[in-house]
């Protein structure tokens, strides 16, 4: 019989930000120290878990018990609150509702919000820290492996507008971060094999290495265990070090958004829907920027094809035509991506590859060859 899987001893990945710097906490059986953590970090303090009714009943009980656990080391009180699942969530009326819950709960300057979710809620609970009595610490307690490799760590709060996703919210840094990586057990696979895409482009964007590791173990990652684990964290180490370099975005951050210009168009098209996953978009979108990047003579159409061979063998789509309900229009397509990035007489950002693991920001790639790139590539999804 296998031995049950128990809680491991935590690696844990430092956040160099200075007088702002934090741990992102990665192990099996995590969440249970976070009470304890957060009374070693803020003794005293005031607790509110913000959650939606897709995790609440799946993780809360246990994060609010690992709070009342860590008592002894100083924090104080708990209160919960859930919000409705989903990106419409990331709206101001929930904002508008859950500062107002926070401040009538009495949560102050000197508390902790707890984000406890996928990236809909850390998103969301952040911004509303970043400006309840402008500015309340917080925890993110990622619950997808979306939300554990990215959204999580580096600071970025939002929520949406009618003209496009993450348009209003601010850079605001959480205290702690706990990738309990047991929580993922419960995530449907469609779900974990989109958050994935994330953790493929790590590799792809700067590390060939972890990108080899990914293409013999990728296996393991889904099975869980210490190959999960290891992913996770070099995921996390990765994008540790690009927000320490930069983090507002005005340089390297950028190549984090490696198959984003065309994966966010893909994702509005369909609606922001279970059509089109956020991960399955960039997944498609990384498959379309090596593509291009090879048209462009800027690497072999080998090492393109061993790119989007293994975002394929795990299951990934790589094609416009394999999106459930269609592919968009190639006006439509353009008018997103202008959108997306704004165009700057006739040129646009695009994050580019030389080869697996040397990815580049390029200023000023010309919205024709995009566009005859792209129709192409839908000449051939259809
Ligand atoms: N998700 C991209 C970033 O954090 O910059």
């Amino acid at each position: 019989m296998t031995a049950p899987l128990r809680a491991s001893d935590p690696i844990v990945v430092d956040v160099a930000l200075g007088d702002r710097s934090y741990d992102i906490v990665i192990g099996r059986g995590q969440l249970a120290s976070l009470g304890a953590r957060i009374g070693r970090l803020r003794p005293g303090a005031k607790v509110a878990i913000v959650s939606d009714e897709n995790v609440a009943p799946r993780h809360l009980d246990a994060a609010v018990a690992a709070v009342k656990n860590g008592a002894a080391q100083g924090s104080t009180s708990v209160s919960t609150i859930v919000l409705p699942p989903g990106e419409s969530t990331k709206s101001f009326t929930h904002l508008s509702k859950l500062c107002d819950e926070l401040i009538a709960r009495r949560i102050e300057r000197s508390d902790v919000v707890v984000a406890l979710g996928g990236g809909v809620i850390g998103d969301l609970a952040g911004f509303a820290a970043a400006i309840v009595r402008r500015g309340v610490d917080y925890v993110q307690v990622p619950t997808s492996l979306l939300a554990q490799v990215d959204s999580s760590v580096g600071g970025k709060t939002a929520i949406d507008s009618p003209q496009g996703k993450n348009l209003i919210g601010a850079f605001y840094q959480p205290i702690l971060v706990i990738a309990d990586t047991a929580l993922l057990d419960t995530l449907p696979e469609r779900e974990f094999r989109a958050g994935y895409a994330e953790v493929a482009k790590y590799g792809l964007l700067g590390d060939a290495a972890f990108f080899a590791w990914l293409e013999a173990n990728w296996k393991d990652v889904f099975a869980g265990g210490p190959a999960r684990e290891h992913a996770i964290a070099t995921s996390c180490r990765a994008k540790a070090a690009i927000v320490a370099r930069d983090e507002r975005e005005t340089g390297d951050r950028m190549l984090l958004n490696l198959g984003h210009t065309f994966g966010h168009a893909l994702e509005a098209a369909a609606g922001y829907s279970d059509r089109l996953l956020h991960g399955e978009a960039i997944a498609i979108g990384m498959a379309l920027a090596f593509e291009f990047s090879a048209r462009r003579g800027l690497l072999a159409k080998a090492e393109a094809d061993r790119a989007i061979g293994h975002i394929a063998a795990v299951g990934l789509p790589t094609r416009m035509g394999q999106i459930e309900g269609g592919a968009p229009t190639l006006d439509q397509a353009m008018e997103l991506i202008a959108q997306d990035k704004k165009v700057s007489r006739g040129k646009l950002t695009f994050i580019l590859a030389r080869g697996i693991g040397n990815a580049f920001v390029a200023k000023d790639v010309d919205a024709q060859d995009v566009r005859a790139f792209l129709a192409d590539k839908l000449k051939q999804a259809n």
